[in-house]
């Protein structure tokens, strides 16, 4: 299973991406928002920072505007993956973009027929967003199992990158179910590594060589 990180600072993409075997950079506007950054001014430091893609979003919402951004974009890296909302416009545009050889990431996924449509349209990788839905009352991790089970019916190519985790339980269900790939904050990205016992006796046998 392939982790992403979801971050639009460089800063610290730097720092975990030399922590980490992380395999490419997500990023969405409410990242952007939150770091005060615009988009093109860390686009070109996070191409270089990544070890792998990076799925930047568009901001365009009508079809030919985000094919005419999504081209703009994949002109900067060969790195990069436009990300795109689902919606009638944005699955067009998915569609045009991937006949232009350029890769796409169909994001916010709600529904399996959703993700149904964005595979239709040749998106590199569909988003369904797991904590969002939870928050609904309804199983987030439901929907994934769907896009699995959908996407091996029909032998679709697209790749299922789950995102808006919440926990580390979320992870280890996503890598059950067998997903190419997760996006995941950093204090996710961190606690995967962590469990209270393995610190306890990290700390004993830390004691024990003081021992000897
Ligand atoms: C998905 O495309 C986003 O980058 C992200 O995973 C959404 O997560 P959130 O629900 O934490 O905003």
């Amino acid at each position: 299973m392939k982790i992403f990180l979801d971050s639009a600072n460089p800063g610290e993409v730097r720092t975990l991406v030399a922590q980490y075997a992380i395999d490419g950079i997500t990023m969405n506007p409410g990242l952007l928002a939150r770091e005060k950054v615009r988009l093109e001014t860390v686009l070109a430091t996070l191409c270089e920072l990544s070890p792998g893609p990076v799925s930047v979003p568009v901001r365009a919402v009508e079809a030919d505007a985000i094919v005419a951004e999504g081209r703009a974009l994949a002109a900067h890296s060969d790195r990069i993956t436009i990300k795109i909302p689902i919606h009638a416009a944005g699955l067009r545009a998915i569609a045009k973009l991937h006949s232009e050889g350029i890769r796409t990431h169909a994001t916010v996924c709600c529904s399996a027929n959703q993700g149904l449509l964005a595979a239709r349209a040749g998106a590199d990788y569909v988003s369904p967003l797991v904590g969002r839905l939870d928050e609904t009352g309804v199983s987030g991790m439901d929907l994934v199992a769907q896009l699995i089970e959908i996407y091996d019916q029909y032998d679709y190519d697209t790749q299922i990158m789950v995102a808006s985790l919440r926990t580390t339980t979320h992870v280890q269900e996503a890598a059950l179910l067998g997903v190419d790939a997760v996006t995941l904050p950093r204090r996710l990205l961190e606690e995967l590594a962590q469990h209270p016992l393995s610190d306890r006796v990290h700390e004993e046998f830390l004691a024990a060589w003081k021992r000897l």
